[in-house]
């Protein structure tokens, strides 16, 4: 992408990772010590009250957790009517990305390896009692050279008070419809706790082995909630493309 003139005090912008409808997100380094790092900033020049607090969120519950399958999260800065979020920098691009342009041919061992390190992740968040909300993989990120993979993007992340088990099922429908649970899109009379990360971690391999997503994005909302509730293990029948190894696999 091309580079960009930004003035954030105490950074240098080198690069722009990437452009959404709500988020931009920037390679730079922090100018005190060279450290390289990746800055996330708002679309909106003028962001409401709730932008606000949704962007703080992910500062407050992911600054404290020190894994290494954990994006760290440096510090929150103002700029200008609003944050940047200061952030790692590991030469990661997310897992979308990866499928889409980078993964030629993702064996059954180093599938093994990466399922193993996520689910140590969300190991991580229920001992902390955080649920993330929106995992998927635009929200992990994968260094091509090392393959090392880390968690992103805690904005709609929950924090569970001690004494509960789970949240009230939800008014607002937050997480990313391809890949919530069930009970995340309010139409079940169940809470929503860490069970919902391990729900959008299944249909993040679902889609890893299988190249095809667990529900189209495209379905009308109304039929997405009644397949969801009603289908979803029918989708299983399509066949992974790792069924020659689970063959051989059960041979043995
Ligand atoms: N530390 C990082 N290193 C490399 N790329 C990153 C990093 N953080 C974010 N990105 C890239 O930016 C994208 C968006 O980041 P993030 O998921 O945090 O924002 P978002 O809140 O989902 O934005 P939007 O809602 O606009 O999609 C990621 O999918 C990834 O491609
Ligand atoms: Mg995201």
């Amino acid at each position: 992408m091309s580079t960009i003139q930004l003035n954030i005090p105490g950074y240098k912008v080198s690069e722009a990772l990437y452009q959404g409808s709500r988020t931009l997100v920037y390679r730079g380094v922090r100018e005190i010590d060279s450290l390289p790092v990746v800055i996330k900033l708002l679309r909106n020049p003028y962001p409401t009250f709730s932008e606000l607090l949704q962007f703080r969120n992910q500062y407050t519950i992911a600054k404290n957790l020190q894994q290494a399958e954990i994006i760290k999260t440096y510090s929150l800065e103002i700029y200008k009517n609003s944050y940047a979020l200061v952030m790692e920098d590991f030469g990661g691009i997310s897992l979308k990305e990866w499928i889409e342009n980078y993964e030629t041919s993702l064996s059954l061992n180093y599938f093994l390896q990466l399922g193993i390190s996520l689910c140590s992740v969300l190991d991580v968040l229920y001992r902390h009692r955080i649920i993330h909300k929106d995992i998927k993989p635009a929200n992990i990120l994968i260094n091509p050279e090392t393959k090392q993979v880390k968690l992103i993007d805690f904005s709609i992340a929950s924090l569970l008070p001690r004494e509960t088990q789970g949240l009230i099922s939800p008014n607002v429908l937050e997480g990313t419809l391809a890949y919530i649970s069930p009970e995340q899109t309010g139409r079940m009379n169940r809470c929503v706790e860490y069970r919902t990360d391990f729900y959008s971690l299944g249909v993040t391999f679902y889609e890893l082995l299988t190249d095809n997503y667990h529900f189209s994005q495209k379905m009308r909302w109304n039929w997405f909630i009644v397949k969801l509730l009603n289908q979803h293990l029918q989708y299983m029948k399509l066949i992974p493309k790792f069924h020659l190894y689970y063959q051989k696999l059960s041979r043995n």
